[in-house]
């Protein structure tokens, strides 16, 4: 069974969508080792605690680069007790130290609402649409240490219609994240790959 580590901030959707594809066969042998979150309050937490898996928040204490170190620091030990096999950072609105990487090395992956390398950072939907442009998409990436950069392993597009608003856009770039995820994740534990410089090549 791979282990798998979901880390969150938020609502979770992008969790519920691997949990699924977990349940109804779309991943193999993979289970939900811990989901972890920096903020208590998370609605994924809620949601992962509901649904009988292990749930932990691990806030960060104090500021500065000492207590990003220190916070890091917890959540690999976290990850390492839980025995997590790949990280899966779904909505995990924090940078993570290169300490991090490392400690996990090509087993961190991210997904990101927009097709990389434009609109990194955050609101990635809002600037795709402001920006105007006429197709949108998620990218499934590993995590290096610059900020949504590493190996793409998959991106999914959408079309941008004129009647769009950045929210109708945002929720149409949600429908293929939940398709995107699993897809990568699969494809990732399935080992059948291999990265040639920036490329990820199935094999
Ligand atoms: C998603 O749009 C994801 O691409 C981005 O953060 C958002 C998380 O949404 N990294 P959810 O918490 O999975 O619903």
């Amino acid at each position: 069974m791979h282990r798998l580590g979901i880390l969150l901030s938020g609502r979770g959707s992008n969790f519920l969508a691997i949990h699924r594809a977990i349940a109804d066969g779309r991943i193999h042998d993979a289970e939900i080792a811990v989901v972890i979150s920096n903020k208590p309050e998370a609605g994924g937490l809620e949601s992962a605690r509901s649904l009988g898996l292990t749930a932990v928040a691990i806030p960060q204490q104090g500021k500065g680069p000492a207590a990003r170190e220190a916070h890091d620091a917890a959540m690999i030990a976290a990850l390492t007790d839980y025995g997590v096999e790949l990280v899966c950072l779904a909505g995990y609105m924090r940078i993570i130290t290169p300490a991090f990487v490392e400690a996990f090395p090509n087993r961190i992956l991210n997904i990101h609402p927009s097709l990389l390398p434009a609109f990194p950072g955050l609101d990635a939907q809002h600037q795709a649409f402001d920006y105007g442009v006429k197709v949108a998409g998620c990218t499934v990436h590993f995590v290096d240490e610059a900020v949504d950069h590493g190996v793409i392993v998959l991106q999914k597009t959408v079309p941008v219609f004129d009647e769009d608003t950045a929210e109708t856009l945002a929720a149409r770039i949600l429908e293929q994240e939940h398709l995107a995820y699993p897809e990568a994740i699969s494809r990732v534990l399935s080992g059948r790959y291999q990265t040639i410089g920036r490329r990820y090549l199935p094999r």
